[in-house]
């Protein structure tokens, strides 16, 4: 896989159910991290880890999201005539030039492997990352999608996202088993959809970034029903074990989980905590707060 990795896929037609009654109109990926919403996080991440084509595989009830990366003339206008050049540029970058989106339709709710074989006219037959929205990852150096992307046209493999997650949460996530890691990378040699802590082959769980081979689509395609009866990536990916190798990445970075409500408050205190503008009212207040709990013992 030397091959360039020039495009990326964004699943985001799940019903984000957890977060009702806000997602009820406005579709959980566009949910805002302080002034950001999470698919924009994604998409940062992946435009710098050099993709320039980005595939979104919504339903018919995303239309924010197209809208969101859509061009505002209005707005841009607007802007201009009031002199805002930063926000201009704010508003512009949402999609940097020289990058493309193109919007696919997972016409039916058949799983994360149905929605990503849905991108395959587009991928066509060249290596691709997948990045799963929900899992934000925050680092100060280079995103985990260009990591993974560095070691995927070092060996030409398969790249995996991966971290060590508590025994008990195994039958929340992938779980991989892998030969040794050198360094930050492990051959997996299993991986399996949410098993339960007795059946798990290990407490190395995937995390929503992969960088994969097009030889994913045909076992997609011959890729039955499986957990939950939904068609899982996954599942494809044991079967891609057999055909090539698939490195298991343990990425830099600190990845919240925004799928549930506790990763998406931590992601929002850890951006304003760092954020130029934020950080000193953001840390006055949860010192305030703690205190005020007894949980802190401020001066
Ligand atoms: C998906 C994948 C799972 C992976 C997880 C990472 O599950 O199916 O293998 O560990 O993303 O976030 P989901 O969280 O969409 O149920």
């Amino acid at each position: 896989m030397t091959q360039r990795i020039r495009k990326a896929v964004f699943p985001v037609a799940g019903l984000g159910t957890r977060f009702l009654p806000a997602t009820k109109t406005v579709p959980k990926e566009m949910l805002p991290i302080v002034d950001r919403p999470l698919i924009q996080y994604a998409v940062d991440e992946a435009v710098e880890a050099g993709c320039d084509t980005l595939i979104f595989v919504t339903n018919r009830y995303k239309h924010a999201v197209a809208d969101y990366f859509d061009k505002a003339y209005e707005l841009e206008q607007k802007l201009e005539k009031a002199g805002k050049h930063e926000l201009l540029e704010v508003v512009r970058n949402v999609i940097p030039a020289g990058v493309r989106a193109v919007f696919v339709t997972q016409t039916e709710a058949l799983g994360l492997g149905h929605a990503v074989l849905c991108a395959r006219p587009v991928v066509g037959d060249e290596p691709f990352a997948v990045l799963l929205p929900d899992d934000l990852i925050w680092n100060r150096g280079p995103g985990a999608l260009a990591q993974m992307v560095d070691l995927a046209q070092a060996t030409g493999s398969s790249v995996i996202a991966t971290q060590v997650v508590p025994k008990e949460q195994t039958s929340s996530y992938g779980i991989v088993a892998t030969s040794e890691f050198q360094d930050r990378a492990g051959r997996i040699t299993a991986i399996v959809e949410k098993p339960s802590p007795e059946e798990a082959p290990s407490n190395l769980a995937v995390v929503g970034r992969y960088v994969l081979s097009p030889r994913i689509f045909p076992l997609l395609e011959a890729t039955a029903p499986g957990r939950g009866g939904e068609i899982q990536l996954t599942d494809a990916i044991s079967a891609l074990l057999a055909e090539d190798e698939v490195l298991a990445y343990r990425f830099q970075g600190t990845r919240f989980d925004c799928g549930t409500h506790i990763g998406l408050i931590e992601a929002t205190i850890r951006h304003a905590l760092d954020h130029e503008l934020l950080s000193e009212a953001a840390q006055g207040f949860m010192r305030d707060a703690l205190s005020e709990l007894g949980v802190l013992d401020v001066q």
